[in-house]
């Protein structure tokens, strides 16, 4: 099992999409093991966004998340970075194929609606930042079974 840290950004909650989004994810089998609603800090937004730091887009990218509150979340899942990454679809909505969330819900080169980790080193230090251990919540599912075939051992 794969941990990934997902954000819905400003505009998400600004758009009443989060609950649509978050219910992507539930229906496609992910677990959410922590959510919360939180405002970013500038303090936060830096050490998320340090790689980006120096790019052109760094600084509007540091407005735009600490604008308005998010909802941070961490889901798990077998392949859970590269099964979220693919359903967020590409970088900006313009680009983003119809079936993705920004593909579905957003025209901007810059509000994208929702970030998610983009390996398994990024994910354990995003998971991090935004929440403390006791914040995240392993629990068993009634449905597991359903959701993968476990008749050999391993999820699959
Ligand atoms: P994210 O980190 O938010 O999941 O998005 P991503 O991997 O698809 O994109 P990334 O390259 O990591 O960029 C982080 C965020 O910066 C903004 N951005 N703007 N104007 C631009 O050229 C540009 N490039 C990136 C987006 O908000 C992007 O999600
Ligand atoms: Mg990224």
């Amino acid at each position: 099992m794969e941990r990934t840290l997902i954000i819905l950004k400003p505009d998400s909650l600004q758009r009443g999409l989060s609950g649509r989004i978050i219910t992507r994810f539930e229906e496609k089998g992910f677990q959410i093991v922590g959510m919360k609603v939180m405002k970013v800090s500038r303090e936060l937004a830096e050490k998320h966004y340090a790689v980006h730091k120096g790019k052109p887009f760094y600084d509007r990218l540091v407005a735009y998340i600490t604008s308005s509150p998010v909802v941070v979340m961490v889901l798990q899942a077998v392949n859970a970075i590269t099964v979220s990454r693919k359903m967020m679809g590409a970088t900006f909505g313009s680009k983003a194929e119809p079936g993705t969330i920004r593909g579905d819900f957003g025209l901007s080169n810059s509000y994208n609606l929702i970030h998610g980790s983009d390996s398994p080193e990024a994910a354990q230090f995003e998971i991090g930042l935004y929440f403390k251990a006791d914040e995240l919540i392993g629990y068993e599912r009634a449905t597991e079974r359903w959701v993968y075939d476990t008749s050999a051992g391993d999820p699959e």
